[in-house]
């Protein structure tokens, strides 16, 4: 697939990039500066990370999947994108240092799996109400932001957006949604937290 000039390849159980993705990555493109570091969280195929190595000086792109990390490798090597590093990481445990940005399109939709079973399962299965891994994403990402750091995070009505605001809150971040769209049976949410 092309988006924006990004040419990607997509990869068996790896998420390929969709509606949520591209919601996001306009958002970013309005949002990252020059000489940021920027970690894409979640990264998949790498697309976002990719299109944000356009503009920022650095940018981190980390995922729990192995397939993820190889086809996130990949594609950054197919589009030259020499500042971007792929690494394995379940959220922030293999991240070092601080980041200007920091990019989320998370697994949001609530199932009934305990746990998922298979790496594609694990891009979407958010748990029984969809916060499995946002909650630790949020209560997390404070520590790995510089002075002034932004959170781009996609948001599911399905997923309990006014959670996902009061946490952001409570955790001492100035929160707003700042694009949303509506799908077949959900709502989908840019969520935009600044460290105060
Ligand atoms: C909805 S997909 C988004 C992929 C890509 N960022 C995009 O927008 O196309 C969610 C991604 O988060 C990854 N993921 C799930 N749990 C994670 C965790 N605990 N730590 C890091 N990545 C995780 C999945 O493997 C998957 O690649």
């Amino acid at each position: 697939m092309e988006y924006r000039g990004i040419r990607i390849t997509t990869c068996e159980r790896v998420y390929r990039p969709c509606d949520d993705t591209f919601m996001l990555a306009e958002a970013m493109l309005k949002e990252v500066r020059q000489g940021e570091h920027v970690l894409d969280m979640g990264t998949g195929t790498g697309l976002l990370a990719i299109l944000a190595a356009r503009h920022a000086e650095r940018v981190l792109a980390v995922d729990v999947s192995d397939f993820a990390v190889a086809c996130a490798r990949s594609n950054a090597a197919a589009n030259r994108a020499v500042n971007v590093d792929v690494r394995k990481s379940d959220l922030f445990a293999n991240v070092e240092g601080k980041f200007d940005l920091i990019l989320f399109n998370p697994p949001y939709l609530p199932s009934e799996e305990l746990e998922p079973e298979d790496e594609l399962t694990r891009a979407w299965d958010g748990g029984s109400d969809g916060r499995r891994v946002i909650d630790r994403f949020i209560r997390e990402c404070w520590g790995h932001l510089r002075e002034g750091g932004r959170v781009l995070m996609v948001q599911s009505s399905l997923s309990n957006l006014d959670r996902t605001l009061e946490m952001f809150l409570k955790q001492g971040f100035k929160v707003s949604v700042i694009a949303e769209k509506g799908f077949f049976f959900e709502r989908l949410y840019v969520v935009k937290a600044v460290l105060e």
